[in-house]
């Protein structure tokens, strides 16, 4: 997710046990070819993390193979080519949802990256644009992506123009399913083992589940996966705070520490107040004043958190 899965969040996760893969946040040709794969908060790993998958955001007039050649002699295991993304940046490049979009140019991305990149490759979409024809064009892409030699396909089942809004649509993924031999991976809106118990007729089919926003709220969410967790919030954002500021350089670390809290705010009765009150801190030093006011008293805390709105 970006601006979420970077390095910080990434060993957070890693402290409570990790989970099966981690993707980074979409990652840009320049990040790639120019960063550090030891210092980049977006390229650098720490052992604990284990498996990574690097997101890329790109396009047929990018240096594919030389960002590919890149991550190879970095010891990537993982490539995942964002086809989902349907921000302006995105586009502008001609990738995420214009590549998905522009079937030529998939063809031109996906067949260069499979004739150099011999590990794991894997693509993130969504069900297309919101037309009376999208199925045709869904089936086309997935029967395409299994021709090519994608090793697996991680759906998150709503059109472009939906953004978030309404649920993803799990009841399509048995659909999905059956057009390929390609495992498919499951996602959206999902919360956790009783909530996948519960669609098992639609996620049967699946051969993984992906959860975003929920995992930033509650990173320890695949560590308990079958019990409760009993976790210290407080002890868990303060941590968080201090990976942050480790990986990040100051005004960088600010927006991701106040971008972190908006999620994990959901954890609270009164949330909001915590969001906003971080949000508007203008240094770090405030924010952890700010912060720790908050942490002290407290708070009430939600079994459910709400993610869906954020
Ligand atoms: C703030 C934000 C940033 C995101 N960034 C990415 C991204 O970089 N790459 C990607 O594949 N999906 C990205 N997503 C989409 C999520 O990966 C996921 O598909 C979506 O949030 C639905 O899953 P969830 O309900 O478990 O969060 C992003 C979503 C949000 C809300």
């Amino acid at each position: 997710m970006a601006g979420y899965t970077h390095s910080a969040f990434r060993r957070l996760l890693a402290g409570f046990g990790g989970c099966g893969a981690m993707w980074t946040e979409m990652l840009a040709t320049r990040q790639i070819l120019n960063e550090s794969f030891t210092e980049s908060p977006w390229l650098r790993r720490r052992p604990a993390e284990g498996f990574t998958v690097f997101q890329l955001m790109t396009g047929p007039d990018d240096p594919l193979e030389r960002v590919l050649e890149r991550l190879g002699e970095q010891g990537a295991e993982a490539v995942d080519l964002n086809l989902a993304c349907d921000a302006l940046a995105a586009r502008a490049r001609s990738s995420g949802s214009a590549l998905f979009d522009n079937f030529d140019a998939l063809r031109t991305v996906i067949g260069r990256a499979r004739r150099c990149w011999p590990r794991m490759l894997t693509v993130k979409m969504r069900l297309g644009s919101r037309r009376p024809d999208w199925e045709l064009g869904f089936v086309e892409r997935l029967r395409f992506l299994e021709d090519a030699g994608v090793d697996a396909v991680t759906l998150h089942p709503r059109f472009f123009e939906d953004k978030f809004k309404r649920l993803a649509r799990l009841e399509l993924i048995p659909w999905a399913a059956s057009l390929t031999r390609l495992p498919l991976i499951a996602n959206g809106d999902l919360t956790g083992s009783a909530h996948i118990a519960s669609r098992a007729d639609d996620l049967r089919s699946a051969s993984a589940v992906m959860i975003g926003r929920l995992a930033v709220a509650q990173p320890w969410l695949f560590a308990h996966w079958d019990a409760p967790a009993d976790v210290d919030l407080a002890v868990v954002w303060r941590k968080m705070f201090h990976f942050i500021t480790e990986d990040f350089a100051p005004p960088v670390a600010l927006r991701r520490v106040q971008m972190f809290t908006k999620y994990f705010s959901a954890n609270f009765a009164f949330g909001h107040q915590f969001r906003v009150v971080v949000g508007n801190a203008p240094t770090l030093e405030e924010v952890l004043r700010r912060a720790d006011e908050f942490l002290a008293h407290s708070p009430a805390t939600l079994a459910k958190p709400r993610v869906s709105g954020l």
